[in-house]
């Protein structure tokens, strides 16, 4: 716990379907990190400005990924939803998303899973909540059981990321978490660097 954040919290957005609400809060959350840093993610705010609320609906309600929140108690004592990461499971990957791996001889090993969209507020970095969640992301990929995963369990579980090579907070984080540089590996963008870390 971020030892000067007195009223702090971290959970998934759970259930079957997802709440009106968490659907709503998701997506304010996600736009404003769309907004503030475009810098940082494959999106843009321009683009998932437009979803309807189904496809932000649809896109909470997959078994085959886990999206997390850190929230603070503001003065008021409402909870206010601050930072935020999503871990993709195999089964959620698109065919195009893991043919880089394949074609690099790299995931033959591996149960792939992706960590995307990570974010904190910026009134709230520097506290300790990134690694919050992306210890919070580890553990779920850690227990959770995917219908692709090798059933004999002789693969490694490995999480995968990109990160823009700019991204200072990013690869600080990344690397504090102990993910490490993966070569080899095509992006879409040379700016963008692979990271893994293996989480079995
Ligand atoms: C990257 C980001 C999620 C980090 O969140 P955060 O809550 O500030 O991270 P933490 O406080 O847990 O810090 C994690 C570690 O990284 C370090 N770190 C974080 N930002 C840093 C920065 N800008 N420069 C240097 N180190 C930094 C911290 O010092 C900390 O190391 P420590 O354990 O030695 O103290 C946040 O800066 C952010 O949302 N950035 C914009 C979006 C983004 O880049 N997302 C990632 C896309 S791949």
């Amino acid at each position: 716990m971020p030892s000067d954040l007195l009223e702090h919290k971290i959970f998934s957005i759970d259930g079957t379907p997802p709440s009106d609400s968490a659907v709503e809060n998701y997506s304010k959350l996600r736009l404003l990190s769309l907004k503030v840093d475009p810098a940082s993610f494959g999106s843009t705010y321009e683009r998932e400005v437009a979803f309807s609320k189904d496809i932000w609906f649809k896109r909470l309600s997959s078994p085959f990924k886990q999206t997390f929140i850190s929230s603070v108690r503001d003065d008021d004592g409402n909870d206010r939803w601050v930072g935020t990461v999503t871990i993709l499971a195999p089964s959620e990957l698109l065919p195009s998303t893991v043919e880089p791996f394949q074609r690099a001889g790299a995931a033959e090993d591996w149960d792939l899973y992706f960590l995307v969209a990570m974010w904190v507020h910026p009134e709230y970095r520097g506290k300790g909540l990134g690694k919050e969640l992306v210890a919070a992301g580890l553990e779920w990929a850690r227990n959770n059981r995917d219908p692709k995963d090798d059933p004999q369990g002789n693969r490694e579980k490995v999480i995968a990321l990109l990160v823009r090579d700019h991204n200072i907070g990013g690869r600080a984080l990344y690397e504090k978490m102990k993910f490490e540089y993966l070569v080899g590996v095509a992006s879409d963008d040379e700016k963008d660097l692979w990271m893994t870390v293996k989480c079995s």
